[in-house]
């Protein structure tokens, strides 16, 4: 067995390793070592059961309680399951939650460790392409309401997280390209590099090849390491919102879409993409070059690129879709936050944009 390659999200004393390569679940125990002596728990996602037997070769048997894995959820009914189960099986202060599955998975078990006794430690087990190069990373956990996404929850940094690729060959394809489009994400907002070798690459990374998937997870988790080192908590200015390149299209097109399963997240971030580099088109401030050029990457590796792919159609119209991206958190003062593009690689963020501009840029994709 190779050993791990380990990323640092530095944020002085909540610093904490991303450990990425294969067989990291039977090693979990040596790999990190701080758990010994722990009471530990396992919250899961039960598609992936095979995969938390592995876990526990190496951490012993632990309390675990399994989960559905949809959007659904991450309400506040699942929120409750969580911290009534750790209360009653006596969590105490030092005891680690292990939190192992997806982005659903992520979100939830981490809001839950951020709160039961006012913060218990957590490890996050990303088992899907997504989580693993985006949401669990950087402490963001957080529930979903009715009135929208990711609308109660906290900033809340894990102790580790374990990256384990063999969990990637039991992932549906469809959850792995929409994984792959916020690989995909990481090039187009900063690294005109990174996004060449995508589209040299990228057929080898969804062919779950070991050294270029091993290469793109590295490389996101490195990038996202470093925004959320400088800007932990999105503040105005920082960097941390380069992140949601294509998420105020994508959020509305979830919304629209009523989180029925019909659009994955990355799906939505695919689409988002393309349109945020055609608003851009259209503002003239991108090369029509650039933005037909990350369309057709995305394509190639079969992601959506139009709201017409949506199936069963979506209902709204894109004035109902401008309506939706109201809501959406990063909205402020009534000004809906874009993150634009200058090009490929260069991201930045505004509320100036032409409400007008974007209402035609989502009837170019109907
Ligand atoms: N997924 C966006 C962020 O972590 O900030």
């Amino acid at each position: 067995m190779t050993a791990p390659i380990t990323v640092t999200v530095d944020l002085a004393e909540r610093s904490y390793p991303i450990h990425i390569g294969e067989g990291l679940l039977e090693r979990a125990a040596d790999i990190i070592p701080s758990i010994k002596g722990k009471k530990l728990f396992i919250v899961y996602d039960r598609n992936v059961e095979p995969h938390v037997a592995r876990l526990k070769k190496s951490i012993g048997d632990a309390p675990s309680l399994a989960l559905e894995g949809g959007e659904k959820t991450k309400s506040y009914a699942h929120l409750t399951q969580v911290t009534d189960w750790l209360l009653s099986n006596h969590v105490d202060r030092k005891s680690i939650l292990f939190v192992v599955g997806g982005g659903v998975i992520g979100d939830l078990g981490g809001f839950a460790a951020s709160v039961v006794l006012r913060g218990i430690p957590f490890i996050q087990v990303p088992t899907t392409l997504l989580a693993q190069v985006d949401s669990s990373v950087g402490g963001k956990t957080g529930i979903n309401t009715s009135q929208g996404k990711n609308l109660i929850g906290a900033f809340y940094q894990p102790q580790a997280v374990l990256c384990d690729t063999d969990t990637l060959k039991t992932l549906p394809d469809r959850e792995l390209k929409a994984g792959y489009a916020e690989i995909v994400k990481y090039g187009l907002l900063g690294s005109r590099e990174f996004y060449e070798w995508l589209e040299a690459n990228g057929k080898d990374v969804l062919s779950l090849k070991p050294a270029s998937l091993k290469h793109a997870i590295e490389t996101s988790c490195k990038m996202k390491a470093e925004i959320v080192g400088d800007d932990e908590r999105e503040q105005a200015g920082g960097n941390r919102a380069l992140l949601n390149l294509g998420h105020t299209f994508g959020h509305a097109l979830e919304a629209a879409a009523g989180y029925d399963g019909r659009l994955l997240h990355g799906e939505a971030v695919s689409i988002g993409m393309v349109l945020a580099f055609r608003l851009c088109v259209k503002m003239g401030i991108c090369s029509g070059q650039d933005a037909t050029r990350m369309e057709n990457h995305l394509k190639s590796c079969g992601l959506k690129t139009e709201i017409s792919q949506i199936s069963p159609a979506l209902s709204q119209s894109p004035a109902d879709l401008v309506a939706l991206m109201s809501h959406d958190k990063k909205a402020s003062a009534g000004k809906i936050g874009f993150i634009l593009v200058k090009g490929i690689g260069q991201a930045f963020q505004s509320s100036d944009v032409d409400m007008a501009l974007v209402e035609t840029t989502l009837k170019s994709a109907i």
